[in-house]
């Protein structure tokens, strides 16, 4: 361990803290076991939340900040694998985009760590009162959202201490799938054969976590000290790995003070591009799914004004490594959950450039871990 590192010197919280120097670190190194746990959610209340989503005409996902972003993940599952039509509307917006245009045929899938959090139970309240059906998904039992809502599904990913939400994302994202392919069964969008090969590449995830953590921490840790002086970052992703962007400059904002944007990668060509000068940092989050080819031709237009990319790719990957500054390795897993290993990277790097700037990122300034306020 070197003098510099976070895990270089032990104090009496740390061993509150499991020997980590914050929880945000331990949460991390915890996610391949909480995601294990996730997955063993109980089919039948898959299936009986399933029932009623494939009931609706239009399923409505609401959430705030990280749960927004599984929240995204899902629509992608929900659009590929289940044909379920359904849209993102973020909490604080939820009201006012929806207004009184809500129908007793729709559903509200909401999505909230706490379960407490004042926009989404706004959205909640919102709906109930047009007379739609809430199907929520939360980490705490008999929370308002929960007690507010038609069925519940429970992470059960223990109390996460940590701010920047990190294991939550895992969780929420590992039972969004399994509710995916439940629904895929259930309309016949998919057959039992695929589904079930679908699901063994799921059950895999927490072993690619783990792998990830233990291969690339210090890699993350390399790349993160070495960039933690710049201002800027972006985030590019394409189709589910947009959601993965999002989260990923969502936790740099939030633990280390920085400016950083997330977009669908074929986004930045109408604008984001302009930002690029020499030297600018670039996350690429390239899994080799479907929109592989379309992201490189993105890449390649970013490279062109010579920013720094920094790709997270699958190991035997050499298209997008080759065109990048640096790297990180993510062992095969089914393209459709990337979203679970892939931003385990992005998580250790806020860590490491919060940790490396002096910040303490379990207590980011200005933040509560859920805003109950109106
Ligand atoms: C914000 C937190 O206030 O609430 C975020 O700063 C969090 O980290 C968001 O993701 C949503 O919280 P919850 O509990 O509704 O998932």
């Amino acid at each position: 361990m070197s003098e510099n590192s976070p895990r270089g010197s032990w104090t009496p919280e740390m061993v509150e803290k499991g020997g980590y120097p914050h929880f945000m670190l331990k949460e991390i190194h915890e996610q391949p076991k909480v995601l294990k746990n996730a997955l063993s959610l109980r089919t039948e209340v898959c299936h009986q939340a399933a029932g009623i989503l494939n009931d609706s005409a239009q399923v409505y996902i609401t959430a705030a900040g990280t749960s927004n972003h599984a929240g995204l993940a899902a629509r992608y599952m929900f659009t590929k694998l289940s044909a379920v039509r359904a849209q993102n509307i973020i909490s604080s917006e939820f009201p006012q985009l929806t207004g009184e245009l809500l129908d007793e045929n729709d559903v509200v899938l909401a999505i909230s760590q706490s379960g407490e959090t004042a926009d989404t139970i706004n959205a909640v309240k919102h709906a109930k009162r047009q007379g739609v059906k809430v199907v929520s998904l939360t980490n705490v039992i008999d929370s308002t959202m929960s007690k507010l809502s038609d069925y519940t599904i429970y992470t059960y990913a223990g109390p996460e201490y940590g701010l920047a939400a990190t294991k939550t994302f895992l969780v929420q994202v590992a039972c969004l799938s399994l509710l995916s392919l439940e629904l895929a069964l259930m309309r016949g969008s998919l057959s039992s054969k695929e589904v079930n090969k679908l699901r063994d590449g799921l059950m895999k995830t927490p072993l690619i976590v783990d792998m990830t953590i233990k291969k690339q921490d210090r890699v993350v840790r390399d790349i993160a000290y070495r960039y933690a002086n710049k201002s800027s970052f972006l985030f590019l992703g394409c189709g589910i790995s947009t959601a993965t962007a999002m989260e990923g400059a969502l936790k740099l904002k939030e633990t280390a003070y920085l400016h950083a944007e997330a977009y669908p990668a074929g986004e930045s060509r109408h604008g984001p591009i302009a930002l690029i000068e020499p030297g600018f940092p670039v996350f690429i989050i390239a899994p080799p799914d479907e929109n592989y080819d379309k992201l490189v031709k993105n890449l390649k237009e970013i490279k062109a004004h010579k920013a720094k990319i920094i790709s997270v790719v699958q190991e035997n990957d050499s298209k997008v490594r080759g065109l990048s500054d640096h790297s990180i390795s993510i062992p095969e897993t089914e393209t459709i959950f990337s979203p679970i290993p892939y931003v385990i990277p992005l998580q250790l790097f806020a860590y490491f450039v919060a940790f490396k700037r002096g910040y303490n990122p379990d207590k980011p300034r200005y933040l509560v871990k859920a805003i109950t306020e109106p």
